[in-house]
């Protein structure tokens, strides 16, 4: 007999299977082309990656085997997070076990309830997770709308201790950006504390791979960087870089994400460190997998698709129903092509979308193959 707890999970899922949103997991490595993955830069087969891993597996084993805070920290990691400082002009930093973990770590132990945080209404879940999670106060502004975080840091900069600003650099879901110079002249005239994710702008922005900061010249101005090992560094785990000591002091002391967890296993980030190095090099690389997707995207709205013109490795084709993304993604599929099909929660109501994630595997011909299935499920 099915207890009343499981019946109110079964009734759950039910109302998400009849709206079309419901998620399974299913093993997806019958591809030729897979457009969902971040590794942007094809890195996790890579020899040197591999080797870096091997390296760092034969050396200190296939796990940290303890919090970092016991015997999990290791000379591998000690290299990594040295080196990503000096990627990314930071003289403070730690890593994290993922992106997810660093992002909770920093806004659940971070703001305390005399303080504020402002964040992009589309931020990524494992910060808007946390909001409203604790007694420091939130509002969302709207996405990307820089005029909108101006009005509420006027209205509200004076009320609270400290103010703190999140967003993503280029959002995960859409593949668009904010203007990081107007945010850096805001924080000018309302000194806030400005949290950054580079999850995506990470390798494929900037003249080094430094990310959407060190391409629009603000790496100084933003207070915490935080960004993941598992997209375009090809392996798993993450970093908080700081002009503050005090602040990863403090996240070493507090943060439960840090202390009480199984640090990231040497391979992850020998891993990464190699990925590293091959990323500072290959900038033309990233230059031509941003030309692919803006190609794309021209080609999207001549033949009547919904899209933004950003110039960013992510592309959405926003279908709106969430039976019509999944239908367009089985055909996709059927020909070899993985994409995205995202759907609410993930992203807001009515606009369920493919998301189109270009590496450096996508060229010229797979973009003339991807319109033709899109155009023939059009007419259909
Ligand atoms: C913007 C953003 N932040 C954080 C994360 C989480 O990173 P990780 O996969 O390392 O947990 C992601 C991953 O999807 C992301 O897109």
């Amino acid at each position: 007999m099915t207890s009343p707890f499981e019946s109110r999970l079964q009734s759950e899922l039910n109302r998400r299977q009849k709206t079309g949103l419901l998620r399974t997991l299913e093993v997806l490595d019958a591809c030729s082309i897979n457009m969902i993955s971040n590794d942007y830069f094809q890195l996790r087969s890579h020899p040197e990656v591999i080797e870096g891993a091997r390296e760092a597996l034969e050396r200190y084993g296939a796990s940290s085997s303890a919090s970092p805070l016991l015997s999990g920290y290791l000379p591998c990691h000690q290299q990594l997070i040295q080196q990503l400082m000096n990627w990314k002009q930071k003289p403070a930093g730690l890593l994290f076990n993922t992106g997810f973990m660093a992002n909770q770590a920093l806004l659940t132990h971070l703001p305390s309830p005399k303080d504020l945080i402002l964040a992009d209404r589309l931020i990524h879940h494992s910060i808007a997770q946390t909001l409203g999670k604790s007694d420091t106060r939130f509002k969302r502004y709207h996405h990307l709308d820089l005029d909108h975080l101006e009005e509420l840091l006027h209205r509200n900069f004076n009320k609270y201790e400290t103010v703190f600003v999140v967003t993503e650099s280029v959002f995960s879901m859409d593949g668009d950006y904010p203007d990081l110079p107007r945010i850096a002249g805001l924080k000018q005239k309302y000194p806030f504390v400005w949290i950054l994710d580079e999850a995506h702008g990470t390798g494929v922005f900037g003249p080094t791979g430094g990310g959407l900061a060190e391409e629009q010249e603000v790496l100084d101005t933003v207070d915490i960087l935080v960004g993941t090992l598992g997209k375009a560094l090809a392996s798993m785990g993450a970093y908080v870089l700081t002009n503050s000591n005090v602040i990863t002091d403090y996240l070493t002391n507090y943060s439960g994400e840090l202390i009480y967890s199984t640090y990231l296993g040497p391979p992850q980030a020998g891993a990464a460190g190699a990925a590293l190095k091959i990323i500072r090099k290959s900038q033309a690389t990233a230059r031509s997998i941003r030309d692919t997707a803006i190609r794309f995207r021209e080609k999207l709205r001549s033949g009547g698709w919904e899209t933004n013109t950003f110039d960013s490795q992510i592309v959405p084709v926003i279908l709106g129903n969430p039976d019509d993304t999944l239908e367009l993604r089985n055909k996709l599929l059927e020909h070899g092509i993985l994409v995205g099909a995202v759907r609410p929660p993930t992203v807001p109501q009515n606009s369920s979308r493919l998301r189109f994630s270009f590496h450096s595997g996508v060229g010229e011909t797979h973009l003339d193959e991807i319109m033709s299935i899109l155009n023939s499920w059009q007419r259909r």
